[in-house]
């Protein structure tokens, strides 16, 4: 199969449909990742937070494939951060994945109370680079404010920005930003499965997959709901990490190569950006908020 990939700003080619593995518990996660492979993935996302990285890598091992074939890639959580402390955490993963080397690590959050933490865990993975045990190294839901505050306390610009992006938050202006600067725009939960509501508040959830213009357009090309969001993404140049557990889902989300969406169905996919942010903001994110979250493998 031969599929889209990202040329990144370190020469780096990314494959652009990738699995992700966020909320697979531990004991199925080897299987799925599994059948993700076998379908045609070559592209993983794990985070040490997710608790499935030792699961992730057994997969690999697993596969058949050979390493160099597989994209993989793992977070740093926010309590990991600090100059120093991320080498070790990084040590750990690696550890967990049982792999020689990740394609890519990111960082989870941004950590505005305490952004000099962020800074000496960038500084971290600059060094890596060079040790050769992390071939790119980007960051998670950064605003653009946090980009530029990094970049201007650091050498290497983030390869990749990981974000909350579905047609509901289609983040235009980051997407400009990252183009201006040569980063990558890669969408967590690119079908917007991530909790929406609307401004009537937390008992409506609103359903991005039954929105009715994406339904249309579904009917219209033949295509599931998921099928036409996820060839919106890939025609606006976002890489994406789809979750599923069903093998059916897992084999669809990679099955939108066949078509194309017409410049004015993009248009109208374009117009249904409403600014919903389903998960916290990055900018409230403060290291006691997430502390007790840390993994435990
Ligand atoms: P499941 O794992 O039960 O298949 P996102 O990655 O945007 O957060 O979306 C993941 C969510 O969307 C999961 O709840 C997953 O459920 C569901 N999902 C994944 N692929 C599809 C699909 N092709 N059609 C409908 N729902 C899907």
């Amino acid at each position: 199969m031969n599929q889209p990939e990202l040329l990144l700003n370190n020469g780096l080619r990314m494959p652009q449909l990738g699995f992700g593995v966020f909320q697979i518990a531990a004991q199925d996660c080897a299987g799925v990742v599994k059948t993700a492979l076998e379908a045609g993935y070559r592209l993983v996302d794990t985070a040490q937070t997710y608790c499935n990285e030792r699961e992730v890598g057994r997969a690999i091992r697993e596969s058949g494939l050979a390493r160099e074939d597989i994209w993989v890639t793992t977070k740093i959580w926010v309590t990991e951060y600090g100059r120093g402390k991320t080498h070790k955490s990084l040590d750990a993963s690696l550890e967990r994945l049982g792999l020689e080397y990740v394609d890519m690590v990111l960082l989870h959050f941004p950590v505005p109370s305490v952004f000099e933490r962020t800074i000496g865990a960038w500084q971290d993975l600059e060094e890596e680079l060079t040790d050769g045990r992390v071939r790119a190294i980007g960051v998670c839901n950064f605003h653009t404010h946090h980009l530029e505050r990094l970049m201007e306390a650091c050498t290497i610009v983030p390869a990749v920005n990981q974000v909350e992006l579905h047609p509901y938050l289609s983040q235009q202006p980051l997407m400009d930003f990252h183009r201006k600067h040569g980063i990558a725009t890669q969408a967590w939960s690119p079908l917007g499965a991530v909790m929406l509501y609307d401004a009537a508040g937390v008992d409506k959830p609103v359903h991005l997959l039954e929105d009715r213009t994406i339904c249309a357009l579904a009917q219209r090309y033949g295509k599931s709901p998921a099928q036409i969001v996820l060839r919106w993404h890939v025609q606006r140049g976002v890489a994406v990490i789809p979750k599923s557990v069903h093998a059916e889902r897992i084999r669809q989300n990679l099955d939108i190569l066949d078509f194309a969406l017409s410049d004015r169905d993009m248009e109208l996919m374009n117009g249904l950006n409403r600014n919903m942010r389903g998960a916290l903001d990055p900018d409230d994110v403060r290291v006691d908020t997430y502390a007790t979250r840390m993994y435990e493998q």
